[in-house]
């Protein structure tokens, strides 16, 4: 039988959570590994820019883990979006890692990956939750990475898709360089009710935290054009939340279940330009069949 390698997608940040708390979603990059052969070919269909032999991103971080490995066919399908803020790159860090774990039998252990994939993508929040699933809340810091594995209260979620990407190299330029010490702690403050709400569960709390983060979304709502506006109507209808996924450009909406299709109503008739999905919380993370 083929080896099947799958792979979530993540939204990271929640808010305040910068860099430090992110979710796995049910939108996978599952590759399947075929016959040995003389070198790397990767057949999928996801974009000229996507590299189909040794270049691509997934056998490069293979083959950094393990140099050795034998070439092989691979076929590679991905329903997450490119460059959108919902964890394309670190599915593939992901999915590198775990292939060169499998054909090189190297029996890496869950902290293993983490701390592979976090030295490669820089920080924690989407590689932490690609791997576990679930809610992650992960800290990396001076080659040291620690992080708690949870479940997200009970929430739908819909996310709004631009039709434009955004890289998270130039969404993260426009950030400061330095936070003044007070500006830092009342920054944390936030962070800290929040993820304590997410824990105990408090949706309506965890919405509230969500939306006063101070790290990042105010220097990144330039690029988004679409937030402010669909964050009014999401809170118009009832919603818990919503906050830029990642670096952006994808909007997360958190509301109660039966208030999402009304919401994805509402957005819908605005007719911007991009796709609204409803999605689920992945509880699996990287997932392994032969
Ligand atoms: N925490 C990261 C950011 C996620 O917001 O820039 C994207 O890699």
């Amino acid at each position: 039988m083929t080896l099947k390698i799958s792979v979530p997608a993540t939204s990271a940040n929640l808010g305040p959570g910068f860099d430090s708390v992110g979710l796995a979603l049910n939108l996978y990059l599952t590759i399947e590994v075929l016959a040995p052969s003389q070198q790397w070919e990767i057949q999928h269909e996801l974009g000229d820019n996507v590299p189909v032999d040794h270049d691509n991103m997934l056998i490069a971080t293979a083959l950094q883990v393990s140099p050795e490995l034998t070439p092989h066919q691979i076929k590679m399908t991905s329903d997450i979006p490119l460059a959108r803020g919902l964890g394309s790159s670190s599915s593939v860090i992901v999915a590198g890692i775990e292939l060169a774990n499998q054909l090189g039998q190297l029996h890496l252990s869950v902290a293993d990956k983490l701390a592979i994939a976090t030295k490669m993508e820089g920080h924690p929040d989407n590689i932490a939750p690609a791997i576990l699933g679930g809610l992650v809340i992960a800290h990396s810091y001076d080659g040291d990475t620690s992080y708690v594995a949870a479940d997200l209260p009970e929430t739908g979620l819909l996310v709004f898709v631009p039709d434009y990407q955004l890289k998270t190299s130039e969404s993260r330029q426009v950030l400061p360089t330095e936070f003044a010490y007070q500006e830092a702690v009342a920054a944390s403050a936030v962070a800290n009710v929040a993820v304590a709400a997410l824990l105990t569960g408090d949706m309506v709390l965890a919405g509230q935290m969500m939306e006063k983060d101070r790290f990042h979304e105010r220097y990144r709502g330039q690029f988004v054009p679409e937030f402010a506006q669909i964050r009014e109507l999401a809170h118009a209808q009832g919603a818990y939340a919503s906050y830029l996924s990642g670096a952006g450009p994808t909007i997360m909406i958190m509301a109660p279940l039966e208030k999402v299709a009304g919401i994805k109503a509402k957005i819908a008739a605005e007719h911007l330009s991009g796709q609204l999905l409803t999605l689920a919380v992945d509880k699996v993370g990287v997932s392994v069949a032969n």
